[in-house]
């Protein structure tokens, strides 16, 4: 198969660093001398036919930016196979050879079934807050992410330390709970809630309580959005009930996922980036392009989609350690 067009788009929820990734896709791409057409709006865009051919000034300026230049959504008519032919009908009306979807699992999953009802090569690279993807040791957006959380928490504990006070912090992580940890180690909380983990609430309350009694004067528990046990409201309610110890509640939300990227990530999606079109150029799609143990790595698509990476439970271990 040999590449001289290629589409690139970003799609799911927006990650800090995809504008990075677009920039490195981009600028590649031109340097192989390959026609770039980028995409709005992620998948649902393809349905939409909504194409712009790019060059590397298309990408000035957004190295260091967040959100995505591109627009991203999360597209139900492209899970149906009705939605996927218009977008297959449209990528070769426009002479694309290949297709660059930065994005989550669900985009991925997006591009595998294009890919397996209509033969559009694909390259996926990882862009999500979540850091839930099978085959890369990190996405696009976690670094900054957690480090936004990590930011939050600090404040929180000033204010927790000054009154004595109990918080639950709520942060991403529908089915991931990558960032409540990493985010907990980071910030000294003193544990984290994740749905790896099912959460026994009397367990809980009974710690909060004996922490409390071995002098802790306050005290910061991480609760992943997706966790067994509910929301950080839920939860805090719950053990209200059980000890008569109102906590407050802070959920950070969406805040995780703006703002610029960090260093980190805008390295990780620049190399992702560049692997993605050497990969197209050399002729092989149909992979995720990640970095393992820190070298870029491909993995088949049919192994992604069926695994799903979770939060590291060595870590989770760290968190219960250090936060007694
Ligand atoms: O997939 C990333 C993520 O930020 C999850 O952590 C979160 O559950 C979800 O997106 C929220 O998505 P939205 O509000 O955009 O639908």
């Amino acid at each position: 198969m040999k590449v001289e067009t290629i589409a690139v788009l970003t799609s799911g929820g927006d990650a800090p660093g995809m504008n990075t990734c677009v920039r490195a896709v981009v600028r590649s791409a031109c340097a192989y001398k390959m026609k770039v057409i980028a995409v709005k709006n992620g998948l649902q865009g393809l349905i939409d036919g909504d194409f712009k051919e790019f060059g590397a000034r298309d990408v000035a300026g957004i190295v260091h930016k967040g959100g995505t230049i591109l627009g991203t959504a999360r597209s139900k008519e492209f899970r149906t196979k009705r939605g996927r032919k218009k977008a297959a009908k449209n990528i070769q009306n426009a002479g694309i050879d290949a297709l660059v979807i930065i994005g989550g699992d669900g985009s991925f999953r997006g591009g595998y079934e294009l890919n397996k009802d209509f033969g559009i090569p694909f390259v996926g690279l990882p862009g999500t807050i979540d850091n839930d993807m099978y085959g890369t040791d990190f996405t696009i957006g976690f670094d900054t992410a957690v480090n936004t959380a990590v930011d939050a928490i600090d404040k929180i504990r000033d204010t927790a330390e000054s009154h004595h006070r109990l918080f639950f912090v709520e942060v991403m992580g529908r089915h991931s709970g990558a960032i409540a940890v990493e985010a907990a180690i980071a910030g000294g909380a003193e544990l984290a809630l994740i749905p790896e983990v099912t959460t026994d609430i009397d367990a809980l309350a009974n710690s909060i309580v004996a922490q409390k009694k071995a002098g802790k004067k306050s005290a910061i528990i991480i609760v992943a959005e997706g966790d067994d046990a509910g929301s950080a409201t839920e939860i805090s309610d719950k053990v209200y009930k059980l000890i008569g110890f109102k906590g407050k509640v802070c959920v950070l939300g969406h805040i995780q996922r703006g703002g610029h990227p960090s260093a980190r990530d805008r390295v990780l999606a620049s190399r992702l980036g560049i692997a993605a079109v050497k990969t197209l150029k050399s002729g092989k799609s149909n992979v995720l392009v990640g970095e393992i143990k820190g070298d870029t790595a491909l993995t088949p698509v049919t192994t992604v989609v069926r695994k799903k990476k979770k939060a590291d439970m060595k870590k989770e271990r760290f968190v219960r350690l250090l936060g007694t």
